[in-house]
């Protein structure tokens, strides 16, 4: 691939996904491109580039599927998630405050583990109290993935053994989830930098988004974490993955420092 053709898709990926591909990830970009072109028939790259840019989006979906980082598994930065569990969970759960519901948005769901680990928790956690988990992606294949709810061993490694044993089943090809948690779970594609359907995301009380602002520039970062601002009740919590920080980008979340984490909180 020229180039100037690199260039040409790298910016076309970013004002639709908000990922910025740096220079040396051109190999990485061009193998998938270049077996996308040959599964689909291309020779040409103007000819598949125009397609991608112009067609009903088919296209530009199974490229994108095949170009976004999804490594996860149950329990991922467990710190955190006691934190969650232990400390930001009581302030709703047993004095009553999350009666009217606690709704939660995995933002980046990738295949279902950081959802379903939410789920466990809740489930665990939160008896008696109504509440949700909406889980998002811009990968069409991972969502169905995670629909599917079948993981394999690296996936669970980390799953402590009494929820092992409550919440999964050995099945042909791996571990299955509990119905009870897949039906827990909705799973919907959601793209981050949409701004029409970011807006529609609403009356969360906690958004974890770990592990994938990490792929945007700062401008794409801010542009997110304001939607973020938006979808949040007030006082309402996001969880960042333990490299990345909100305070570069924007001071309208206040960090907040837990005994096991530093959470980012919406002013009431
Ligand atoms: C590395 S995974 C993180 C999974 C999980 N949150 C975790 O920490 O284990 C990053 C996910 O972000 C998704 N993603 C990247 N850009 C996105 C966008 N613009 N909108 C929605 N999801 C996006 C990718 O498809 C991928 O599944």
């Amino acid at each position: 691939m020229r180039k100037a053709d690199f260039d040409r898709l790298r910016e076309f990926i970013y004002r639709q996904t908000g990922i910025l591909f740096e220079p040396q990830k051109q190999y990485y970009v061009e193998r998938r491109v270049e077996q996308h072109m040959a599964s689909r028939g291309y020779s040409s790259f103007n000819e598949y580039f125009s397609a991608l840019r112009f067609g009903r989006g088919e296209l530009w979906q199974e490229l994108l599927n095949s170009l976004t980082v999804n490594e996860t598994y149950f329990f991922r930065e467990y710190d955190q998630l006691k934190c969650f569990a232990e400390e930001v969970l009581p302030l709703w759960v047993g004095n009553g405050a999350g009666r009217a519901g606690i709704k939660i948005w995995s933002a980046g769901c990738s295949t279902g583990e950081e959802a379903y680990t939410l789920a466990i928790i809740m489930e665990e956690m939160a008896q008696g109290y109504p509440w949700e988990i909406h889980a998002t992606d811009i990968n069409t294949e991972v969502l169905a993935r995670a629909q599917e709810g079948v993981y394999n061993d690296y996936a669970v490694r980390q799953v402590p053994d009494v929820y092992f044993t409550r919440y999964f089943t050995r099945v042909n090809g791996g571990y299955a989830v509990s119905p009870l948690l897949k039906r827990r779970v909705k799973f919907y594609q959601v793209n981050l930098m949409d701004d029409a359907r970011m807006r529609q995301m609403k009356g969360f009380h906690a958004i974890f988004c770990r592990n994938v602002l990490i792929y945007f520039d700062d401008a794409s970062r801010r542009r997110v974490a304001l939607h973020f601002y938006q979808a949040l009740e007030p006082n309402g919590y996001i969880f960042l993955g333990h490299s990345e920080s909100m305070s570069r980008i924007t001071t309208v979340f206040k960090p907040v420092r837990f005994k096991n984490a530093i959470i980012y909180q919406k002013a009431g």
